[in-house]
């Protein structure tokens, strides 16, 4: 018998959704958050904190870092000490941060590309200069190019990775094999290694996820990992997460820099939330991960049924699916903008994430049964249409 029930509707609208800020006609499944109700544990923790009658500025409490520790160790076997931690208010805030701090203007930041797309602005912002290493996309897997990788690394002007394991868009994560391997190019070159691993407990209960700080090679003094619960929980609007790293010197000079970018403290509901999910969340993770595969189950059937000639990429992690159009020789924006006018299905054009992206579209599966089914049918609509034209 399941304890949660994802099939739910919860109306988002609001709630003041960013992605739901749609017409009612329309079934958006574009931006990478989820559609289901939190764990009762988190709306219980956020009504006790409302109760608490003053609500002005607050430190990290040991407690939050010890339920993150508590989790990795339990959930991943993976043992990080509460004192590597630090508090940010978002992933994206603390990449920003390292990147601005850490670099100077025209340094080079790697990264492997299609990649998420917010990832390309704080490269820009602070006036860096990107060098893509493209994965490579054969028989439908991506793989690393390891022969550009090592030589892009390993340029003088190189200062940053920016690492994202689990991948979004792609699905993938990354075997210690390829982990090691990396931190050690990062090393020879002084490179800092920025991992991010939000995506780390959408897993299908199918793969074990393996963390940068798995390797042994992780006493790397360069290694920034950014984790927080807020895909795998669903808390995104309530901006929280951490950077652990092991090196005190570097921990204190990028605790300085969320200081001085004003992130480095929670806001007042960023905390209770976070420890109750890590600490009541278990087996939500566990059902959530079952119904995630169900819906990944069943569009894999519809597609092999009726819409042969898109490709589905096999993920194996996140709820974002990465699924490839190159048969209907539209390129991706123009593939869903008329996906959007024609049955109102949004999704995120796979140029978003880079150039070689540009054959596909991402489709955010977290979200009801009811829905998966209609986007099955809106894109069958369309496809139709697409093949009456060819
Ligand atoms: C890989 C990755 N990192 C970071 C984020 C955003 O995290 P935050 O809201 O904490 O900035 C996302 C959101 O989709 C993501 O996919």
């Amino acid at each position: 018998m399941k304890k949660y029930n994802f099939d739910k509707t919860i109306d988002r609208r609001v709630t003041y959704s960013f992605r739901w800020n749609v017409k009612d006609s329309e079934l958006p499944l574009n931006i990478a958050d989820m559609d289901f109700e939190v764990l009762p544990e988190i709306k219980e923790a956020i009504k006790k904190r409302s109760e608490l009658d003053c609500y002005g500025y607050i430190d990290t409490p040991k407690e939050y870092f010890e339920a993150y520790v508590r989790w990795w160790k339990e959930r991943h076997n993976l043992s990080l000490d509460r004192n590597w931690f630090l508090f940010s208010s978002s992933v994206v805030g603390s990449i920003d941060t390292v990147l601005k701090h850490l670099l100077k203007e025209n340094d080079q930041v790697v990264m492997f590309t299609p990649i998420y797309n917010v990832f390309y602005n704080c490269i820009k912002n602070n006036g860096l200069v990107l060098k893509e290493c493209e994965l490579i996309y054969r028989d439908n897997e991506y793989k690393i190019d390891w022969d550009k990788f090592e030589k892009t690394i390993l340029d003088k002007k190189t200062k940053a990775f920016i690492f994202c394991n689990p991948h979004n868009p792609v699905g993938r994560g990354f075997s210690l094999e390829e982990i090691n391997r990396i931190i050690n190019l990062c090393k020879k070159n002084n490179v800092y290694l920025i991992s991010d691993e939000i995506h780390c407990d959408i897993d299908y209960n199918k793969s074990k996820y393996v963390s940068i700080f798995h390797s042994e090679y992780s006493t790397y003094k360069n290694i920034i990992l950014l984790i927080s619960p807020t895909k795998i929980f669903n808390i995104a609007g309530l901006q929280t997460s951490s950077l652990v790293i092991k090196d005190e010197l570097l921990r204190q000079t990028v605790q300085n820099a969320l200081y001085k970018e004003d992130i480095g403290e929670p806001n007042y509901f960023a905390v209770d939330p976070v420890v109750a999910a890590f600490t009541h969340g278990k087996q939500y993770v566990v059902e959530l991960n079952e119904y995630l595969c169900e819906n990944l189950e069943f569009l894999h059937k519809f597609f092999n049924k009726f819409l042969p000639n898109l490709k589905i990429i096999p993920i194996h992690y996140t709820y974002l699916l990465w699924i490839d159009i190159s048969y209907y020789k539209l390129k991706s924006v123009e593939f869903a903008s008329r996906l959007k006018n024609k049955t109102g299905l949004i999704v995120a054009p796979g140029k978003n994430y880079g150039e070689n992206g540009d054959n596909f579209i991402r489709l955010n599966i977290a979200t009801q049964r009811k829905n998966i089914e209609d986007a099955c049918n809106r894109l069958f609509d369309f496809i139709k249409e697409l093949e009456g034209e060819k």
